[in-house]
């Protein structure tokens, strides 16, 4: 039976997505043209941003919890226009849909073996400008690197994850091939003086 979109809630959500990666034994590669649907059913509700309850981001302003548990969330963030988050890592898997404005996407893979400390040959795997009802997928590491730009004021993601977030990322230039490894919330923190 088909679900309506206005009762189909984030634990709903939740629980279809963890069903889907049991499927797959948490294989989140081969989950994804199943998980990303979930997604897209639960962006078709007009009401996201008046539900969930706040949460502090790293790159973004305006979290809120859609749903939490300690091994798994479904949250919303508005990246804010024109600031753009450089290539960083999460330490796992991460799903993202665009709710509302536009956002430019790059997910990146990585090429060298991680033996060198600062230094990382990436290659880009997706650039794209993502619009209301568009998903993608995150891999999990070493392959988790992505950078983003909101390209509207009224830009909001849905984003759909693990707990197990790396308290130190590492944050890429591409061109010159270097990384720095910063705690999580540096970058907000910096943003903000
Ligand atoms: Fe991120």
């Amino acid at each position: 039976m088909a679900t309506s979109t206005t009762t189909y809630t984030p634990r709903q959500c939740a629980r279809d997505i963890l069903a889907v990666l049991a499927t797959h034994d948490n294989n989140v590669v081969r989950a994804t043209p199943e998980i990303i649907p979930h997604i897209q059913t639960l962006m078709r509700r007009p009401d996201l941003l008046e539900m969930g309850t706040p949460r502090d981001s790293a790159h973004t302003k305006d979290s809120i919890w859609l749903y939490y548990d300690p091994e798994f969330f479904i949250l919303i963030s508005h990246p804010e226009k024109d600031v753009m988050v450089p290539p960083h890592n999460h330490g796992t898997w991460e799903a993202i849909g665009l709710y509302r404005g536009a956002l430019q996407y790059s997910r990146y893979q990585r090429q060298d073996d991680a033996s060198r400390a600062g230094f990382a040959d990436l290659k880009q795997s997706e650039s794209r400008t993502l619009h209301p009802g568009d998903a993608t997928l995150l891999p999990g590491p070493p392959n988790d690197i992505h950078g983003f730009t909101g390209l509207t004021a009224d830009t909001y993601i849905v984003a759909v994850s693990t707990g197990l977030y790396s308290p130190v990322r590492n944050y890429f230039n591409p061109e010159a091939k270097t990384y720095t490894p910063r705690s999580e919330n540096t970058w907000r923190a910096t943003r903000s003086r």
